[in-house]
C-alpha cells in the first residue's frame, strides 16, 4: 500500500516536472496580501466560485497562456539571434522585478513605459524582432509570464523625480468626469465600491491581477482593454491601447494598489 502511494507521488512529480508546471505555479496562496492599508484587491470582491478558480492553479484557464509565455520567453527570434530572456539580461534589468515596477520611466523616451511597451522595445531594439500586437495571444502570454514571476510580491511602482508629472496626469485622468454619463473612475471605484452595478459588485478597480482572465471574455485581457471597457461604460470615447493617457493612468492605478500582491493571472467575472 505504502509503496503504491509513493509510486503515485513519484508519477505525479514526473508529470508536473515535465509538463512545465513549475513549483512557482503551485504557489502558496496564504502568502498573498489581498488587503494593504485601506486598499483591497478585486479578489476580495469576487464570488467564492471565482476565487476558488484563482486559488487552484490547475483549474485556472489562464495557465495555458502562462505556459505559452514561458516558451516565448526562451524562444530565439529576430536578426540578433536572441531570446527575450537574453535581451532582458543584456539591459541589466531583473525580469522578476518587472511585474511590480512597471509602468516605469524610460529616460530615452522621456516618458513612462508599460510592460508591454518594454517587451516590444527589447524585441525591436535588442532582438531585431517584430513587435507583438497589443492584445495578441503572444503579448498576453508573455506579459502574463513576466508578471507571474512577481506573483505574491507587493506592487511597488516609483512615483519620484521625473515620474511626478506623469503620475499627476494619471491621477487627473482618474478623477476627471467623462462621457455622456459624466462619471469618473473615482465615482465608481472609490465612492461606490462594494455596491452592485448591474450583475457586478464594484471593486476598487485595482490592477494587481492583470492581465486577468475574465470569465465573461473567456480569455485574458490587458489592463488597457479594461480601461477601454470602463470608458465605454460611461459612453466616453476610449483611448488607444498603449496611449500615453492610459500608460499614465496605469501608473496611477498601480500606485493606488501599492502593497497588494501581484496575482497574475487573476480570475475575474
Ligand atoms: C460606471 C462605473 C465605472 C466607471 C466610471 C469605471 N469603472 Fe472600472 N469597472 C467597473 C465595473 C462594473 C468593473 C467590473 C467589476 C469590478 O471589478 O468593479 C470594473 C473593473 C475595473 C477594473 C478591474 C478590477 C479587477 O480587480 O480586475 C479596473 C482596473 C478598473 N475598473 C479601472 C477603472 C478606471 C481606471 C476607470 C476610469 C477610467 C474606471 N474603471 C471607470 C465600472 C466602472
Amino acid at each position: 500500500m505504502r509503496n503504491q502511494i509513493y509510486g503515485i507521488l513519484f508519477i505525479f512529480a514526473i508529470v508536473f516536472g515535465l509538463s512545465g508546471i513549475s513549483s512557482k505555479a503551485i504557489a502558496d496562496q496564504t502568502a498573498m496580501v489581498y488587503k494593504s492599508g485601506d486598499r483591497s484587491s478585486g479578489y476580495t470582491y469576487a464570488t467564492k466560485e471565482t476565487q476558488s478558480i484563482q486559488d487552484d492553479d490547475l483549474a485556472n484557464p489562464a495557465y495555458l497562456w502562462l505556459d505559452e509565455g514561458a516558451e516565448l520567453w526562451n524562444k530565439v527570434e529576430g536578426k540578433a539571434g536572441k531570446s527575450l530572456r537574453t535581451a532582458w539580461q543584456i539591459v541589466g534589468e531583473y525580469a522578476s522585478e518587472a511585474g511590480v515596477t512597471y509602468p516605469k520611466y524610460n529616460a530615452k523616451l522621456g516618458k513612462m513605459q508599460s510592460l508591454e511597451q518594454r517587451i516590444n522595445q527589447l524585441r525591436t531594439e535588442v532582438m531585431g524582432a517584430k513587435p507583438y500586437k497589443w492584445e495578441s495571444k503572444e503579448m498576453l502570454s508573455i506579459t502574463i509570464f513576466i508578471r507571474n514571476l512577481s506573483r505574491g510580491k507587493p506592487m511597488n511602482v516609483s512615483i519620484d523625480g521625473p515620474v511626478i508629472p506623469f503620475f499627476n496626469a494619471g491621477k487627473k485622468f482618474f478623477e476627471a468626469k467623462r462621457g455622456q454619463l459624466d462619471m469618473s473612475c473615482m465615482n465608481c471605484h472609490e465612492e461606490n465600491n462594494g455596491n452592485m452595478i448591474r450583475a457586478n459588485t464594484l471593486s476598487e478597480g485595482q490592477s494587481n491581477g492583470f492581465p486577468t482572465y475574465r470569465l465573461k471574455w473567456q480569455k485574458p485581457g490587458s489592463i488597457h482593454r479594461r480601461f477601454r471597457g470602463c470608458n465605454k461604460q460611461v459612453r466616453s470615447k476610449p483611448f488607444k491601447y498603449g496611449s500615453d493617457e492610459y500608460v499614465n493612468l496605469e501608473l496611477y492605478v498601480a500606485w493606488r494598489g501599492r502593497g497588494l500582491s501581484v496575482e497574475t493571472p487573476a480570475i475575474r467575472n
